[in-house]
């Protein structure tokens, strides 16, 4: 459905701006941003401008070196790099198809439209990244895009994944009936379980190497993303905070159980492929600090979406802080603010 100019009438723009929603609002399809209804978007926005940055800086050279020298990764590093890179640059190509062909067109409000397109340029300069590593490394392209076809618990993730953000993938869906805003609610906690949970535990990985003096170009590519994922991880959470507040009646308990569920299941998922990939353990990750630290995120998600924590768990890395500037393991996330202006008065 196209977006259409708005009627003519005797509104005043803040009259128009006070009915906006994240989904089912006014949309006049001008994208007018001043004054904001939604400030947090804007806040993102101008937060991701300031993240420029390109692949080609990147320096893989010493990474080059460090894996064509026979013995200096274990068979088992190897497994556990070339998995990782794998599952992320499956799951950046989900995500740029999943932000332009499912999310941004049911958003009505102009301000989350740009920084979800300023997203989807992101995960595209993502899946650029994991191109430059593959080519630099000298793998065969196939290998590393087509290992879920012979990787079980890849194979099971990429579905479950799928499934959770094609739930509202078909061509005639639209917001505007109870049923389906729940399911695009549900398809906006999907995004805050991919970008908040799935990536990480891959980064995870790659940062433990860096730590061990091993490939560490590629874990400056992966901080790069990492700070992108950040802002990704922020937006979805305002989100869904947002879309709450302004129909707090698709908030049901049913509802909020479910969305545990998912929650949970992606942490099981999560944690089935992180074990397949460690087996006996790579470089003091281990069945137990792997399964605290998923649990920690997964209860850093719940919270921030005001659902009750799951797990006891502590951050069993404090040291990820230092790779990642506090991103990785920070929990205060600013909470959405809706403001109302009213009409006339305009304070801003
Ligand atoms: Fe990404
Ligand atoms: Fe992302």
């Amino acid at each position: 459905m196209g977006r259409t100019i708005g009627k003519m009438n005797d509104l005043k723009n803040s009259e128009v701006i006070n009915r906006r929603r994240v989904i089912n609002g006014e949309d006049d399809g001008l994208m007018q941003i001043a004054p904001l209804k939604h400030p947090f978007a804007d806040e993102i926005f101008r937060t991701m401008l300031k993240n420029n940055w390109v692949p080609q800086e990147v320096n893989l050279q010493e990474d080059v070196e460090q894996w064509k020298k026979p013995g200096f990764l274990t068979e088992n590093e190897r497994r556990v790099y070339s998995r990782s890179l794998a599952f992320v640059s499956n799951l950046d190509g989900i995500q740029t198809a999943n932000l332009t062909t499912n999310i941004v067109n049911q958003i009505t409000s102009p301000e989350i439209i740009l920084a979800i397109v300023r997203q989807a340029f992101e995960e595209a300069l993502h899946v650029h990244s994991y191109a430059t590593m593959i080519e630099a490394l000298g793998f065969d392209p196939d290998e590393i895009y087509g290992m879920y076809k012979k990787d079980q618990e890849l194979y099971a993730k990429n579905q479950y994944v799928l499934a959770a953000v094609n739930k509202i993938s078909a061509q005639s869906f639209a917001t505007g009936t109870f049923e389906n805003d729940q399911l695009f609610l549900e398809a906006c906690v999907a995004n805050v379980i991919l970008e908040g949970i799935y990536f990480y535990s891959a980064f995870l990985n790659f940062y433990v190497l860096r730590r061990n003096h091993k490939m560490p170009g590629s874990a400056q590519m992966i901080q790069f993303i990492n700070r992108d994922e950040d802002m990704h991880l922020r937006l979805f959470i305002n989100i869904v905070n947002t879309i709450k507040k302004e129909q707090p009646e698709l908030w049901t308990p049913e509802f909020q159980e479910r969305m545990v569920k998912n929650i949970e299941g992606a942490v099981e998922h999560e944690l089935a492929w992180g074990l397949s990939c460690l087996r006996e353990g790579v470089l003091g990750l281990n069945r137990e600090n792997l399964t605290e630290y998923l649990h920690f995120v997964g209860n850093l998600r719940l919270k921030a979406l005001g659902l009750p924590k799951k797990w006891t768990a502590e951050n069993p890395f404090p040291w990820l802080d230092e790779f990642t500037q506090g991103n990785m393991t920070e929990s205060n996330f600013f909470e959405s603010t809706v403001k109302e202006y009213s009409t006339g008065s305009l304070e801003w």
